[in-house]
């Protein structure tokens, strides 16, 4: 027996106990483990068999970091079968999460039962695979071909009471896993309950799986996993239950040697490892309790929100009695929106909206509070009057923060006698929905306000990214270059629509012309005349189709009208006919000869400038580690997670090949394609983004 799994004979009952944390994983111990207990609770005339987790959970699933590695015997699915071929009774009792290669081991048990707050699913197409352990031949044999493909194509976890009314468990009882679980595998043996193999079941009825896997394939963009896991709930019914284990199996490992598998599991660790930064350790969060925001447009009213869910309190301070009033009504519409979806009763509304939130006009009224977040106007005179105000009132130890999403916050800071109370928090629109943070960290900002920084954002349910202090931090700084390259390519000859339908294509859920209408193209001008303003790079091409689309009123979805036409509804996507004479009339201007491009083109150069960039922010610090820039595109830019983020896809296209396309481009555009000194080191060593990221580690 190894450590991961204890046996203990309690008279005719053997108990098989997980102790393998954090998340009881089923590792090479773990597995070897199992088959020794069934056998040994044979050879000990045991007549049944309790399996459970001690710990936070049952098995969690297979451990995600041998994938990519050698398997080793015993494989799960022969645990699985070793498990279910038992003459004994085996019970398993289920708590925590029973995810994957865990709610397998169950299902090849012969009863199931759990605690009512348990969880389980089959969630491996969220990194890239499907279930390999005969989750694709015994669940449908329990639940059909509808409710299996339910769970196993979408990996979304389900409580106790609906596995229980779909029959995935057999019973439901409160307690430790250990207690309910001897006292049920007792009460079958005195029943004298038969033993239950799932595999012995009939398979289900057939049905139109072609239509299935084709309907699969489209809904998930592109992403393979879902649609190859039909393919195995198919061989459940057309093939004998060993012949389609094995089939689970080939399909199983043609996904396991995927790109999307890597890119998925990346995305995986890389969001758990975001929040761990070594200057971080050891370094307590200032307490948090009440809160002030300030400015209560969609972006203040929208981080209110996120506060007041989180259980903060929340004062809010606009200019007058009315704006408050209109932010409070901003707050209640998002907060109704959780109510109606179930996620807060009407007395929590109540609650949020009438004791948890207060409004006020005098700065006077933010003495008290832990933290403030200022979200006005985007111009560095008004935050400045804005810090100098919160310098003279906020009490000592108040962190003092900046939603801002390009001005410099050491600038900003500077405007007080407390810089290193200050940071930036910046929040992505709505606030209350979307989930990346990215809290930036000036010079002079103290680690412990940067530890509360992140502590606010776990706190809030947000995944945040550590980034340093530069025009656009990491995620608009490189949105802007990957921009320009889409916009260079219309004034040689592409279009929107292309561009769009390449990108989408590629797997972004909006290429970056619908996603301007979405955000509205109103941003962009005012970002186009500033840096007009502040006077171009030298040989920058500079165009003027866009600004003449908003010149016209058209700001996108907003107006009804931008680069498409939405007046058959936003689904309906039409391409607005002013759009393209407006950049014919700049290609004249400009002396351009349009060229054709094909979407495999318009991908790499919008994905080379893309990395490019990312190696430059990585390069400088303004992001520490590749992974932050991956988790930055991932989270809050639309970026296809089974591609696992620009960096991650970068190292699988191969560096060398993308440093190549930039230094040609750079030959007929060196002022916009110049190669990151990163990337060019990279290349030059033979090494990876990710081998940086493991360095970090
Ligand atoms: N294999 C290996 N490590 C795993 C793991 C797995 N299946 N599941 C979780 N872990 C690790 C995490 O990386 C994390 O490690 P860290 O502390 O070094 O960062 C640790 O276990 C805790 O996980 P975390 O996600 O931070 O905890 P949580 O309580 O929020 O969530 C789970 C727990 C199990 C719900 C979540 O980790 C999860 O969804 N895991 C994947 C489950 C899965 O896909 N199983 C099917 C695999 S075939």
């Amino acid at each position: 027996m190894t450590d991961a799994i204890t046996y203990e004979l309690m008279g005719d009952i053997a108990i098989l106990a997980a102790n393998n944390p954090p998340v009881n994983a089923l590792g090479y111990d773990v597995r070897i483990g199992l088959v020794q207990g069934i056998e040994r609770a044979e050879q000990d005339g045991a007549r049944a068999v309790l399996i459970y987790g001690e710990g936070a959970t049952f098995f969690a699933g297979a451990d995600i970091r041998e994938f990519g590695l050698p398997p080793k015997e015993p494989f799960l699915p022969d645990v699985c079968t070793r498990i279910e071929s038992s003459p004994l009774i085996v019970v398993s009792a289920l708590h925590g999460t029973a995810l994957g290669g865990g709610l397998e081991i169950a299902l090849g048990s012969h009863y199931r039962i759990a605690v009512p707050s348990a969880r389980m699913g089959l969630p491996e197409v969220l990194i890239g695979v499907m279930p390999g352990a005969g989750g694709t031949q015994r669940l449908p044999r329990l639940v059909g071909i509808d409710k299996s493909l339910d769970i196993i194509t979408s990996g979304r976890q389900i409580g106790a009471g609906e596995a229980l009314e779909l029959g995935i468990i057999d019973r439901v009882q409160d307690g430790a896993p250990r207690e309910i679980g001897l006292a049920y595998a007792r009460e079958l043996l005195d029943m004298g309950a038969p033993r239950r193999a799932i595999s012995e079941m009939p398979a289900p009825a057939p049905v139109d799986f072609d239509a299935l896997y084709d309907a699969t394939l489209k809904k998930s963009r592109g992403q393979l996993a879902p649609a190859v896991a039909v393919r195995g709930v198919q061989a459940s019914v057309e093939l004998p239950f060993a012949e389609g284990m094995k089939r689970e199996r080939e399909l199983f490992r043609e996904l396991m040697e995927t790109d999307q598998r890597q890119g998925m599991i990346h995305a995986f660790f890389a969001e758990r490892q975001v929040g761990k930064l070594p200057e971080l350790k050891g370094v307590a969060p200032r307490p948090l309790a009440d809160i002030g925001v300030i400015g209560g447009g969609t972006m203040g009213a929208g981080i209110a929100t996120s506060a007041l869910l989180s259980g903060l309190n929340v004062t809010m301070l606009e200019m007058s009695p009315e704006a408050a009033e209109a932010a409070k009504g901003r707050i209640a519409g998002n907060l109704s929106g959780a109510l109606k979806r179930g996620k807060i009763s009407q007395a929590k509304f109540d609650d949020l909206t009438e004791k948890a939130l207060s409004l006020t006009t005098s700065y006077d009224d933010l003495s008290q509070v832990d933290l403030v977040i200022e979200a006005v106007y985007e111009d560095m005179e008004v935050k400045k009057k804005v810090f100098t105000q919160l310098d003279a009132v906020c009490k000592p130890g108040a962190v003092l923060a900046s939603n801002t999403s390009y001005l410099n916050i050491d600038e900003i800071a500077a405007m007080t006698s407390r810089p290193g109370d200050v940071i930036g928090l910046h929040f992505f629109s709505p606030a209350h929905v979307m989930k990346l943070l990215e809290i930036v960290v000036a010079d002079k900002t103290a680690p412990e306000v940067t530890a509360t920084g992140f502590a606010l954002g776990k706190r809030m349910g947000k995944v945040s990214v550590r980034a340093g202090v530069c025009d656009g931090f990491i995620g608009n700084r490189i949105l802007s270059i990957y921009r320009t390259a889409a916009d260079h390519m219309i004034l040689d000859g592409a279009t929107p629509y292309q561009i769009d339908a390449a990108l989408e294509e590629f797997g972004f859920a909006m290429g970056p012309y619908a996603v301007g209408d979405l955000a509205g193209l109103d941003i962009g001008w005012a970002v186009r005349k500033r840096k007009r303003a502040e006077g171009l790079p030298e040989g920058a091409r500079d165009f003027t189709y866009a600004d003449k689309l908003c010149e016209g009123g058209n700001f996108g979805q907003k107006t009804g009208k931008g680069y498409y036409d939405y007046a058959a509804g936003a689904r309906a996507r039409v391409p607005n006919p002013d759009v393209i004479p407006f950049i014919e009339a700049d290609r004249a201007a400009l002396g351009i000869t349009p060229r054709d491009f094909t979407s495999d083109e318009i991908v790499r150069r919008y994905m080379a400038s893309m990395v490019n960039e990312s190696a430059k922010v990585v390069g400088e610090g303004i992001a520490r580690r590749p992974l932050d820039v991956d988790v930055t595109l991932l989270y809050g830019y639309g970026f296809p997670r089974y591609r696992g983020g620009p960096l991650k896809w970068a190292d699988m296209v191969g560096l060398p090949g993308l440093l190549a396309d930039i230094r040609e481009w750079a030959e007929t555009d060196p002022n916009f394609w110049q190669p990151a000194p990163l990337l060019e080191q990279l290349v030059a060593e033979g090494r990876t983004f990710d081998d940086l990221n493991k360095e970090s580690a």
